[in-house]
């Protein structure tokens, strides 16, 4: 619930000088980790995120794989340094085991699981610093970390947090919007079908609003596209870019 002591919004602008729609500046960079099979770093606003992917290979403990597709296995994490928040133990907690699970079930609508029978991919992603959306952020990795890794995905996925502060909807909310504001839902999409693949939602909102915001998620979605497109460019070349059908 919003905080009244907190003005999120003055004058249609919000706390750090955005519009009401504006992103934060976007920065993804693929191929970061030597050893990883795939990797990629993300920085969107104040958070900083490194994923990285292993795989597919061998499935371990056997009794895990699957004989007819790979199994995804993700794990979240936050550094015990990333914020001023209490993170005295750097490990699984309740929040990082849920979005660890979210995180995965967007990755297994894509992943072409199919054609890696018996066999497991790893995602990891460690947020290094967080500023509201990190679970938006650590995702937006994992997907540039897997077409790093050359997986096959039927499409990619692309992930912002849209909501509400100030009776106002907005996009990308900063870490005061997400922790004060009325509403906030991290929304994750295929780029082609616009098949929700995330979907989580804190605070009210009317069913009116919540179609409003996903538009917008929708339409936001394509500068992060654009972004996506870029980093595998940078680091592919145009040809490659073209081939994985990212946008
Ligand atoms: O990070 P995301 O927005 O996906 O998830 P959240 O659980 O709604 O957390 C909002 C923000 O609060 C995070 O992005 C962090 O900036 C901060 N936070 C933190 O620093 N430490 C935590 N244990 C939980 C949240």
């Amino acid at each position: 619930m919003e905080n009244k002591e907190i003005e999120l919004i003055v004058n249609g602008k919000r706390l750090d000088g955005r519009g009401l729609h504006d992103l934060r500046p976007i920065k993804i960079k693929v191929g970061v980790l030597e050893d990883a099979d795939g990797s990629a770093s993300v920085e969107w606003g104040g958070n900083k995120v490194v994923a990285g992917v292993y795989g597919p290979r061998e499935c371990i403990p056997r009794h895990m794989e699957n004989p007819y597709k790979a199994i995804v296995k993700c794990q979240y994490m936050m550094s015990t340094f990333c914020s001023l928040e209490e993170h005295g133990r750097m490990g699984p907690n309740r929040r990082s085991v849920e979005i660890s699970k979210v995180i995965r079930q967007a990755l297994e609508n894509v992943i072409m699981v199919e054609l890696f029978p018996k066999s497991q991919i790893e995602v990891y992603a460690i947020v290094l610093q967080a500023d509201g959306g990190t679970r938006i952020s650590a995702l937006t990795a994992a997907v540039a970390a897997l077409m790093d890794a050359g997986i096959p995905l039927r499409d990619t996925v692309i992930g912002v947090s849209v909501g509400k502060a100030g009776d106002k909807l907005i996009a990308d909310l900063g870490k005061m919007e997400d922790n004060f504001g009325q509403s906030d839902v991290p929304i994750a999409f295929t780029n082609r079908d616009k098949d929700i693949v995330l979907l989580q939602m804190d605070g009210l909102l009317t069913k009116d609003e919540l179609s409003k915001i996903i538009d917008l998620a929708f339409r936001k979605g394509e500068d992060i596209n654009q972004l996506q497109r870029k980093a595998i460019e940078n680091k592919y070349g145009e040809t490659v870019s073209k081939r994985l059908r990212i946008g």
